[in-house]
C-alpha cells in the first residue's frame, strides 16, 4: 500500500470551501447529493434507478428543505473531497463519524447506527481472533480498513474501489475473509446462497450525512430535517422497508 495515500487523502480533505448556503441552495430549489450508489440496501441502481435507504431519506430531507434532489453516484473515496470542493452540498454515503473526518467535513446527527461485520466462505473465519495470519477484504477509504488493520496488520488487508470487487475476491477464494457493513453484508449473503457466511460484528460506528465543513447553514437545516422526518413516522416507514426494522441510533 502505498503510504502517503492517507496524508495525501488528507491534505485534500482539507480543501477549504465550506459549500452553498441554506438560501443558496433554496434559491436554486435544487440540493446536490453525493453517494456510491453500489451500497444496497443503502443507495444502489436497479436498472437506470437509484434506491435504497438514503436515497428515500435523502429526497425526505430534501422535501422538509422544500427543494429537489439531485442525486450523483461518485467512487467512494472521492466523495468528501468533491464535497468540499464544492461539486456537492450534502454527502449521504454511510460515512462513519470519525475523529479524523470530522477535520475535513461536517456531520449531521447520525441517520443511523450500525457497524461492520466478518464474512467469510463456509469453514473460514468468524471472530477476530480467527482474522489474524488472514487476508481480508474491504472497500478503499472506508473504516473498515483500519479496523481490520488492527487485528490483521496493513499488510493482510486487501483494498478494493468497489464492494462488488471485495465480494468477488472473497467468493473467488482470493482474500480469507471480508469487513464490511451488516446490512451491506446481510443483502450479499442472501445473493449468495449458502456460499458464504457471516460471522461476528468488529465494530459499532454511527453513520452521518455529511456538509462541507463550515456549512452551519445547511448542516442546521439537515438536522431539523432528520428530527422530523423521524418524529412524523417517514423514517421509520423508510426503514422498515428496507430492513424490516427501524435502524435508527437509540
Ligand atoms: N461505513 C463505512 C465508512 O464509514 C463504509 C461506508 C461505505 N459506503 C458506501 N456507500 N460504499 O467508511
Amino acid at each position: 500500500m502505498n503510504r502517503l495515500l492517507p496524508v495525501m487523502i488528507g491534505v485534500a480533505l482539507l480543501g477549504s470551501a465550506q459549500g452553498r448556503t441554506l438560501a443558496e441552495i433554496k434559491k436554486a430549489g435544487v440540493i446536490r447529493i453525493g453517494t456510491n450508489a453500489e451500497f444496497k440496501p443503502f443507495t444502489y441502481f436497479e436498472g437506470l434507478s437509484m434506491r435504497g435507504f438514503e436515497y428515500d431519506l435523502g429526497n425526505a430531507v430534501a422535501s422538509q428543505l422544500g427543494v429537489r434532489a439531485q442525486w450523483s453516484s461518485q467512487p467512494f473515496d472521492n466523495l468528501l473531497i468533491s464535497l468540499n470542493g464544492d461539486r456537492f452540498d450534502l454527502v449521504i454515503s454511510s460515512h462513519g463519524i470519525t475523529p479524523e473526518r470530522q477535520k475535513a467535513v461536517d456531520f449531521s446527527t447520525p441517520h443511523y447506527c450500525s457497524g461492520g461485520v466478518i464474512v467469510s466462505r463456509p469453514g473460514g473465519p468468524k471472530t477476530a481472533a480467527q482474522l489474524k495470519g488472514k487476508t481480508v477484504a474491504t472497500q478503499v477509504g472506508t473504516t473498515y480498513v483500519g479496523q481490520i488493520a488492527r487485528v490483521v496488520g496493513t499488510k493482510n488487508v486487501r483494498t478494493f474501489p468497489n464492494n462488488a470487487d471485495a465480494l468477488q475476491a472473497l467468493r473467488a477464494g482470493r482474500v480469507d475473509a471480508m469487513v464490511n457493513e451488516r446490512f451491506y453484508s446481510l443483502e450479499a449473503l442472501k445473493t449468495a446462497k449458502g456460499k458464504l457466511q457471516q460471522g461476528d460484528l468488529l465494530f459499532q460506528e454511527k453513520l452521518g450525512m455529511a456538509v462541507a465543513k463550515g456549512n452551519s447553514s445547511l448542516l442546521k437545516a439537515v438536522n431539523g430535517a432528520l428530527k422530523t422526518v423521524q418524529g412524523n413516522g417517514t423514517y421509520a416507514k423508510i426503514s422498515k422497508s428496507y430492513f424490516g426494522q427501524d435502524i435508527r441510533c437509540r
